[in-house]
């Protein structure tokens, strides 16, 4: 067997493109922030963890562009080496600060941050305590420690389910090291992670708490410093986990925790030591949303107001939405294969919504999802043409005749 026959008989996604269905790697051709051009085509989006809408602020655009200016397109080297600029140092500084914690540091995307983290804070001996829906990210880095530890190194939990938790924790030796790790708003269905049950578990337990605040920071908290902050509880969160393509308008990932923790993961995280660092556009447009975020507030007022106004719209219209807090806002789908929900997103992008089809494994078998994710710069206009779209499709497809 030749190890690309595998390949050379994939054909699931060339028969859905055969379809017409295909709702992946679709370009943007122009991006004015709610609405992109897609095929010559201005399209609504309303598919992007653009939150605040910062990423065609031109103050950001100017910052990155000003900083590229300065040091160059890209670093050239790791953190360790020639890659260290002084604003990654001012960024971690100021991300210690943010989210109420000693030290940061900055990891070349959030993906890598949460892989990088894991496997960098979690040696033999010591358990991980995994939430079953938690991001792809961190699953990959469970899965790198499980094979260089051991592979009783992992134990999983039912999707924010408490009693499971301490289930799984109590049953632990009590002197082991144990990371409890969970997203603190779960990507796709939008849900918060039961952060103050996490707590007293994690303390009663004696495990440690990792929180992935990709969805939350900007969103969420006291000028939208996250989940912890949410909850009032940042000094038990041991380690913050952020992302910066989603409210900080950027690409890259940080984690903050106690000083001797970062300094620990610093040297011990191959995925931050062979990798080189951040560009510095990248860094100086954080730097700039960090700043927005913190002095417009308004900014986070609006995108709950957007999330919330299309929550009641698409539930009065009949569909079958998610209850959440946050600007991601999922349709259900369920009871309707792969293709109809992939029929349905074929649909909204044809009269101009951009949305998300979710299907497994990005959410339980069974599950499917159209979801849908607001930002602090869509006006109403956007908001009740997507409205529209939604209640004709509804009624096209049956969909709004099959809910309750
Ligand atoms: C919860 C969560 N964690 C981590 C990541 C990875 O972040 P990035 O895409 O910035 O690498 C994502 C992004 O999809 C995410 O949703």
């Amino acid at each position: 067997m030749d190890l690309f026959d595998k390949c050379y008989s994939f054909t699931l996604a060339d028969e859905v493109k055969a379809m017409g269905l295909y709702p992946f790697f679709h370009p943007i051709s122009d991006n004015d922030g709610p609405v992109v051009y897609m095929n010559n085509r201005k399209t609504v989006m309303a598919g992007s963890n653009n939150y605040l809408g910062l990423t065609t602020d031109p103050r950001v655009k100017e910052a990155a562009v000003d900083a590229t200016r300065k040091y160059g397109s890209g670093c050239s080297g790791s953190r360790f080496l020639n890659g260290t600029l002084d604003i990654h140092l001012e960024l971690e500084e100021k991300l210690a600060a943010f989210t109420g914690k000693e030290s940061a540091l900055l990891y070349s995307t959030g993906f890598q941050t949460n892989q990088g983290a894991i496997v960098g804070i979690i040696k033999k001996g010591d358990y991980i305590v995994s939430d079953k829906e938690n991001h792809a990210s961190i699953i990959q880095g469970c899965l790198i420690a499980k094979a260089s530890c051991g592979p009783n190194t992992l134990v999983k939990f039912a999707h924010n389910d408490m009693e499971d938790l301490e289930r799984v924790v109590s049953g632990l030796p009590s002197d082991a090291g144990k990371l409890i790790v969970v997203d603190g708003v779960f990507s796709m269905n939008g849900d918060l992670i039961n952060l103050p049950e996490v707590v007293r578990i994690a303390r009663k337990y004696n495990a440690r708490i990792m929180c992935d605040d990709a969805h939350s920071l900007g969103v969420l908290g006291t000028q939208g410093r996250g989940t912890a902050s949410h909850f009032g509880l940042e000094k038990d969160t041991d380690i913050i986990m952020g992302t910066f393509s989603k409210s900080f308008a950027s690409q890259g990932g940080f984690i903050s925790s106690e000083k001797a923790v970062i300094n620990y993961i610093r040297h011990n995280s191959p995925a931050l030591i062979y990798n080189a660092s951040m560009p510095a556009g990248q860094v100086a447009a954080v730097l700039k949303s960090l700043e927005i975020m913190q002095s417009e507030p308004e900014r986070i007022r609006k995108v709950h107001y957007n999330a919330n106004k299309m929550r009641q719209g698409l539930k009065s219209l009949g569909f079958s939405v998610v209850d959440g807090q946050t600007p991601i806002v999922p349709i259900l789908i369920n009871g309707e294969d792969m293709l109809f929900t992939f029929r349905f997103w074929r649909m909204l992008l044809d009269h101009g919504v951009f949305s998300n089809p979710v299907i497994f494994p990005a959410v339980p078998l069974g599950m499917q999802l159209i979801r849908l994710s607001f930002m602090a710069t869509h006006e109403d206009e956007h908001l009740d043409f997507v409205l529209e779209q939604f209640e004709k499709i509804g009624r096209e497809t049956k969909i709004l005749g099959n809910v309750a």
